[in-house]
């Protein structure tokens, strides 16, 4: 310490070093002209905001993307705002803003699911004037329910207490974890049924359950999603039983020894054995998958089984449930009932390609699995881009119906993709099946249906792009990114926020009076996510619940790993 003013008063003794505080000070002048004066710096460069409607959009040549991106983050926050303006003045507190008759709905439980659910967006987004204004409300709430009221457990579970959660942790204000403490504690009675799996719903003061088909029977995906936010919270309680309640379910589905690991979307939950014989990646399964690879992730790759069960079965998905189309090979994913594919595609099964991405990036597969992964990844992600790409409205249908390749000597299994990956890996020609880029069709020319034409303002493809975006750094995902945040402004925006659709294949689409509340938690946050320059929630830091709540990556202590039975 003492050092410096001595070193400084030798410097100031010698003739030439007293030039160097004129020199510096020259220096900064002459950079702060050249600064300013450039052509990239002064605000008149700045790219206009002009909607570019070019399908499939082009990618700038490298380093000419400037402002660009800033700008069109900025974009996404602005519609954040709008919705959440447009809440605030027709909806407040209430679970979802009606975008066209300006009421509001209490569908999820009446405790004010939106701001739950967006209040890690306004964070992230730096809207903090919104954030602490929302906090009294959240301090206030008890999960109040009526005697004959029944809180869906997974609905309950991925956007309330995941939204408590990791609000908590981006913002670290107590009161979040309180209530998330109150609200994993008061959903717990689900558990309580012989084999462990969860019952469709809680009334959060009785603790008395229900079930959804009145069979005993629970969805794959909603029996095993609940792991992320349950070992997050026993992590911050030290409260054995959430991990324990949630973990059990990993040793029951193991136990099962399903053949194939072609997990089926119904259990039995009072033996805990599967109920039917359908295999999907879509609805009824598709988050119980993430949660297998995202659990491994969040606990710092400590829990080795969970590891085993997402490679069993995402190769057991690519294996089985991917195909390819017969004129533009896009590379789609659907379900077998029995092994028999429907070759429905639904939009919901559009977060697969960023999962296996995900995974290729994270994991030490080995490098033709890690290879095989991110080209599953890709053709899929851009199967799903294509969905938006072809219609007129810019946005994609819930579901379509694909066009199955028709079986022949050649193709003794039609599309399936792993045959044609195998012919393909002997020829070696450039690119691999389903991942050729093909234009957009109009309807008729298609090689798919509609079977559902709607747009719900769903995440999954923005999602994908987004994480495909970070792992491969191809900035064509960005720019079809954009494309969707146009068409959302073109075809969604109501005067006091965004609406469902109703068809993707009308120019101007008719709308629907709703807005769920993923609009604001997932969709615009991925949205603003890929169009940030800046990684705010680093993918080695965090992992996203699949209501996109970022959850932080945390190591078990050795106490919580001798008191939990971890291993
Ligand atoms: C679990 O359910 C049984 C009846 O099925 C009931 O007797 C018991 O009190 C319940 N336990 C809890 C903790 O809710
Ligand atoms: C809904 O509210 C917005 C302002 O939030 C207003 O501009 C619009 O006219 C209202 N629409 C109807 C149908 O009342």
């Amino acid at each position: 310490m003492a050092s410096i003013p001595l070193v400084f008063s030798n410097w100031t003794q010698r003739p030439l070093a007293r030039l160097i505080p004129f020199g510096l000070g020259a220096f900064l002048f002459l950079w702060a002209v050249a600064y300013f004066a450039w052509p990239t710096h002064g605000p008149h460069t700045l790219p206009s905001l002009e909607l570019d409607v070019s399908f499939p959009p082009q990618p700038l040549p490298p380093g000419r993307g400037g402002k660009k991106w800033p700008i069109r983050a900025n974009a996404v926050r602005r519609a954040f705002l709008h919705s959440y303006d447009g809440y605030k003045k027709h909806a407040w507190a209430s679970d979802e803003l009606l975008p066209l008759s300006n009421s509001s709905v209490n569908n999820f439980n009446g405790w004010g699911v939106t701001l739950v659910d967006g209040l890690d967006t306004m964070w992230i987004m730096g809207l903090y004037r919104e954030f602490y204004e929302t906090i009294p409300v959240i301090a206030k709430m008890d999960f109040y329910l009526d005697e004959n009221s029944f809180a869906p457990f997974f609905e309950t579970v991925i956007r309330y207490l995941g939204g408590l959660l990791s609000a908590y942790a981006l913002s670290g204000e107590p009161i979040l974890l309180a209530r998330a403490d109150d609200l994993g504690r008061m959903l717990s009675p689900a558990f309580n049924t012989s084999s462990g799996l969860p019952r469709f719903s809680v009334n959060t003061v009785t603790g008395k359950t229900k079930q959804a088909w009145g069979d005993g029977t629970a969805l794959l995906a909603e029996a095993l999603s609940c792991q992320l936010e349950y070992k997050y919270l026993a992590h911050l309680t030290g409260r054995r039983d959430y991990f324990h309640n949630v973990d059990r379910l990993m040793d029951v589905i193991r136990d099962a020894n399903v053949p194939g690991y072609k997990f089926p979307t119904i259990w039995d939950y009072n033996e805990g054995i599967p109920a039917n014989e359908q295999f999907s990646a879509g609805a009824f399964a598709d988050s119980a998958y993430e949660y297998l690879l995202k659990q491994y992730l969040l606990t710092s790759k400590s829990e080795s089984k969970v590891h085993d069960l997402y490679l069993h079965v995402a190769n057991s998905v690519i294996e089985n449930l991917l195909y390819i189309t017969p004129n533009r090979r896009l590379l789609y994913v659907t379900d077998t009932n029995n092994d028999n594919p429907s070759h429905k595609f639904e939009h919901l099964s559009c977060f697969l390609p960023g999962l296996l991405a995900l995974g290729a990036h994270t994991l030490d597969l080995p490098a033709r699995d890690a290879q095989i992964h991110m080209w599953a990844a890709e053709g899929l992600a851009y199967t799903c881009w294509m969905t938006y790409a072809d219609q007129p409205s810019g946005l994609g249908p819930d579901e379509v119906n694909m066009v199955p390749m028709p079986k022949s000597d050649e193709n003794p299994r039609g599309g399936l993709w792993v045959d044609h990956l195998e012919r393909w890996e002997r020829t070696r020609s450039p690119v691999p099946p389903g991942l050729e880029r093909v234009p957009p069709l109009l309807q008729g020319e298609r090689d798919y249906s509609m079977r559902k034409p709607g747009y719900f303002l769903r995440p999954e493809a923005v999602e994908s792009m987004y994480l495909l975006w970070r792992i491969t750094g191809d900035e064509a995902w960005r720019e079809r990114g954009w494309a969707v945040f146009q068409a959302l402004e073109r075809e969604t925006k109501t005067s006091s926020g965004y609406a469902s659709l109703s068809s993707v294949e009308r120019t101007p689409a008719s709308k629907k009076d709703e807005m769920p509340s993923f609009f604001m938690a997932e969709t615009l946050k991925y949205l603003y996510l890929l169009f940030t320059d800046e990684e705010i929630i680093p993918l080695n830091q965090w992992v996203f619940n699949t209501e996109a709540h970022p959850l932080p990556i945390f190591e078990w202590s050795e106490w919580e790993k001798s008191e939990y039975g971890i291993h």
